[in-house]
Parts: C-alpha cells; sequence; structure tokens
C-alpha cells in the first residue's frame, strides 16, 4: 500500500523560549525535524506541518524533497495532522512522525507502518520511569489499548500509568479522514488532540496494536533547552562508542562532539575536546590533540594535528603535521609531508609536498611548490582591496622571515629571498633576491636624554 509521512512541525515551542521555531533547533548540529525528514525520507511521499515561524522551517527544507502544509492556527496534533489530509492519497497508509522527536529509527517507522498494512492502528508506546508530560495508554482488562489520556486530563490513577504515548503512529488514510472531523477541542488545553482517535479507533472496532519501544532515548521528545542538552549528550555518546567500536582510541567518551559524519582509519587517536562539523573523514593512524575543529575535510594517512588547530575545507595529504594554533580555511590543499606550524593562516592555497609554513604567516591564494621554506612571518598580499590574486612559489625556494610577497606575482624554482622582503614583481629562480634597505650607522649619535643629562652636569 501507498504510505505518506505527515511531519507535525507547527508547534511554537514555547517551553524552548526561543525566537527560533522549536524543530529548527539543532541536535548534534542538524535541526531536529531534519533528523525526522532524513530518517524516513523513500518511505514515502512527506507532508511537513508548518505553523509557527513557517517561513524559517520552509526555507530550512527548501532544497528537500517535501511538501508543505501550513496550520496557520496551532490548534492541536489532531487539528495538525487534518490540515495535511486533503493531500494525502485517501487509499494511502499515514505515518505521522512528530519533528520534535529526533531520535527514532527507519526500523521503528517501518514496524508501524507494517502494523497499518495489516489494517490496525500502530502506535508507538513506552514505558519510562518519569511519564510526566506524556499522553497515558489506557488498556482495558484484556490489555488492549483503548485510549490515550493526555497529563492535564489524567486522573490521579491514570498519572501513574508508566507506558505512553511516544505520539507515532500509522493509520489507514481512509480511518484519519473518518475520525478526524470527529475531534473536539473541549479539553484542558482547548486543542483538537491527535490522541483521541485512539479511542475512535477502539470504539469502532478498529484494533489498536501497540508497538512498545525499548529505549527511551530513541522515542524521547524535546520541549525545553535541558532536554535538547540531554539528548545531545546521549546523542554523542553513541557516537562516542561508534568510533572506539571502529577502532579508534577516544580519551574522553564524554569530551568529542560529531556534528555530522566522521569516517575513520585504524590506529586513530582523538585526544579531549575535538569538534567535528559536516563530513570529515580520517585516514590511518591520524593524531588528533586537544582543542581541535575540523569541519569538512579530508585527513590523510599518519597526520599528526596539534593542539587547538582549525581546519575547514580542507584536504590534508599522508604525514602532514599541522599546528598548534594553526588555521586552515576552505580550498587549502596540504601536500604530503608538508608542515604548517603555529599561528599560521591559509586559504585557497596549495602547499606542496614536504614544504614548511611553520611559524605566523598567511598563505591565502597561492600555489606554493615543493620542499619550499617560507619563513616565519611571512605573509602574501593577496587582496587589492577589489580583487584577490595569486602568488606562485616554485620549487624548493626560499623565503626569509617576514617577507612580503604582494600578489600577483611568481617566486622561480630554488630562489633565494632575503629576509624583510617586500616584493611586488616576479622574483627570478636561482638566486638570492634582496628588497630591503640598507642599514645605516651614524657614529657619534647621542640620544636625546644623553643630550640632557650632559647639559645638566655643564649647568651644575
Ligand atoms: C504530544 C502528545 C502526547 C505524547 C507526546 C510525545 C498530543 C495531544 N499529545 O504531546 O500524547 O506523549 O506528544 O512527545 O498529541 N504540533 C503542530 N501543530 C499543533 C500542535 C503541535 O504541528 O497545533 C506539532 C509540534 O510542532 C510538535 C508535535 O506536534 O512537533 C507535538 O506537539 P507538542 O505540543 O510538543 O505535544 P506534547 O505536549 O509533547
Ligand atoms: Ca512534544
Amino acid at each position: 500500500m501507498n504510505v505518506e509521512i505527515v511531519v507535525l512541525a507547527a508547534g511554537k515551542g514555547s517551553r524552548m523560549k526561543s525566537k527560533l521555531p522549536k524543530v529548527l533547533h539543532r541536535l548534534a548540529g542538524k535541526a531536529l525535524a531534519e533528523h525526522v525528514v532524513d530518517t524516513v525520507e523513500g518511505l514515502g511521499k512527506i507532508h511537513l506541518v508548518v505553523g509557527h515561524g513557517a517561513n524559517q522551517v520552509e526555507d530550512h527544507f527548501s532544497e528537500r524533497a517535501v511538501s508543505f502544509v501550513t496550520q496557520t492556527e496551532q490548534l492541536g496534533t489532531g487539528h495538525a495532522v487534518a490540515q495535511a489530509m486533503p493531500n494525502v492519497d485517501p487509499e494511502s497508509i499515514v505515518l505521522i512522525c512528530y519533528g520534535d522527536v529526533p531520535g527514532v529509527r527507519r526500523e521503528t517507522y517501518e514496524g508501524l507502518i507494517a502494523i497499518a498494512e495489516h489494517g490496525d492502528v500502530g502506535l508507538l508506546t513506552i514505558r519510562i520511569k518519569d511519564p510526566t508530560g506524556y499522553g497515558r495508554i489506557i488498556r482495558d482488562e484484556r490489555g488492549n489499548v483503548v485510549g490515550i489520556v493526555e497529563q492535564k486530563e489524567a486522573t490521579i490513577e491514570e498519572l501513574s500509568i508508566d507506558e505512553v504515548n511516544t505520539g507515532l503512529m500509522a493509520v489507514k488514510a481512509k480511518y484519519l479522514n473518518e475520525w478526524l472531523p470527529k475531534l473536539s477541542a473541549a479539553n484542558s488545553k482547548g486543542e483538537y488532540y491527535l490522541t483521541d482517535i485512539i479511542s475512535m479507533a477502539s470504539n469502532n472496532g478498529v484494533k489498536v496494536t501497540a508497538m512498545m519501544g525499548r529505549d527511551e532515548k530513541e522515542v524521547a521528545g524535546i520541549n525545553n533547552k535541558e532536554q535538547l542538552a540531554v539528548m545531545e549528550r546521549a546523542w554523542q555518546l553513541r557516537e562516542a562508542r561508534r568510533l572506539m567500536q571502529a577502532g579508534a582510541t577516544v580519551i574522553d567518551p564524554a569530551r568529542i562532539d560529531v556534528r555530522g559524519t566522521l569516517k575513520i582509519g585504524q590506529d586513530v587517536f582523538l585526544d579531549a575536546n575535538i569538534l567535528f562539523e559536516g563530513l570529515v573523514v580520517l585516514g590511518d593512524d591520524v593524531q588528533i590533540a586537544p582543542g581541535c575543529v575540523i569541519r569538512n575535510s579530508v585527513i590523510g594517512n599518519g597526520v599528526i594535528i596539534k593542539p587547538n588547530t582549525v581546519i575547514d575545507g580542507a584536504t590534508i595529504g599522508d604525514d602532514v603535521s599541522v599546528g598548534p594554533f594553526a588555521r586552515i580555511r576552505p580550498g587549502t590543499v596540504l601536500a604530503p609531508d608538508a608542515q604548517v606550524g603555529n599561528f599560521v593562516e591559509v586559504k585557497n592555497a596549495t602547499i606542496g609536498q614536504a614544504s614548511k609554513v611553520n611559524h605566523l604567516s598567511y598563505i591565502g591564494d597561492a600555489e606554493v611548490g615543493r620542499k619550499v621554506n617560507v619563513g616565519a612571518g611571512s605573509i602574501t598580499c593577496n587582496y587589492d582591496g577589489v580583487k584577490k590574486h595569486t602568488t606562485h612559489i616554485g620549487d624548493e625556494a626560499f623565503i626569509g622571515s617576514n617577507s612580503t610577497l604582494i600578489a600577483p606575482i611568481n617566486v622561480g624554482d630554488n630562489a633565494f629571498v632575503g629576509a624583510g622582503s617586500t616584493l611586488s614583481k616576479n622574483v627570478p629562480a636561482q638566486d638570492l633576491t634582496i628588497a630591503r634597505a640598507e642599514a645605516k650607522t651614524i657614529t657619534g649619535w647621542q640620544s636625546p636624554l644623553v643630550k640632557a643629562q650632559k647639559a645638566e652636569a655643564s649647568e651644575s
């Protein structure tokens, strides 16, 4: 049977106390609702119900294969699903997901769909220690699910029920079309509760089959910043475990953050407080020291990344050493055996094999050859205020300390640039080029202080 998916993402999320719509708050670097969309993608057509902050949510998903349904007023979860129904094939099965329940696995959703295909209402429930805030599952004496009672409606007896509604269900569209129009908002929140369709199902002789989840963390909803932080840590711990199972040494599983996808080779060593973002690929024997941030980069085998280094959008070859305190920006390629040291910034530049830029340099929009030595404090002046220009440095060139290369400029192979040179014209290969004022010594010169002291001595 055709499956269509309704993702509820219209709520304000007042408990987040934020201007940002709740479903756009990030877990492991990704918006809450995006986790859901990523998980269900491919199971069927996705309808995203937007309302609060609709423009922001639509912008966020503008590149995705989802169709938007606007719920102008947030009148409850039942009302939200009802807004989507006119666009849903009435012969399909509808999977209802919550944009603020990001951790559910695809197999779990598939399990619910399978129940609905069988003709029942598939409902995901879970037993939890502290059910506060969740809808409670009501079963009759034979154990059949006959209703859901929301926290605010529950009697003291019902409040003690520890089996709760996760919010996820799969139902035939024809049932939803029949039941949703019958919902009433005569309850303590004045909302159309989706959960009321469970008692309707039961009263209409449609069996509700509860699938009981086992992992509380999988089905937890995010309603406030504290729950967001708790889920983030749980998520990161899972990621750390995955890395360790794959053979990485993780010094402290509580101090690593992966906001995206991290792929690793063998014998990777990860020290404390490292943040990975986007897609990062680490080769074998990579060592990363504390305090590094690495985003969208490919790191070769045997690379050593020293403390407090930031790497973004770079390709780093085998056996390179980077840092401490280096900043490697997008478009950088460090060829094998290159060395980039402390307080060096590299942007959109290739540093050739076994070349060294070890201290206090800026290399931007440059092609640096093999076995080049860039001395301390040397920089490329790549920007004239309007355009960016390129610097080429040939193989085995030596750039003396504190040189200023004003681009566009070519430095030939094996050229030797004297320390402190400011160069705006091409530098020939082989020879020594030096562009600095010659030193002058004035013999017998006296400083004003010495002069004043002498004058004082002659007066007395
Ligand atoms: C809901 C369930 C509760 C369940 C809990 C699980 C109802 C009435 N209650 O409560 O039984 O235990 O989830 O996490 O369904 N939304 C809209 N439009 C609206 C209202 C909500 O799109 O008018 C969306 C929200 O953006 C959110 C989801 O629906 O993604 C759930 O809404 P929320 O207000 O968080 O419901 P809960 O009180 O958590
Ligand atoms: Ca919720």
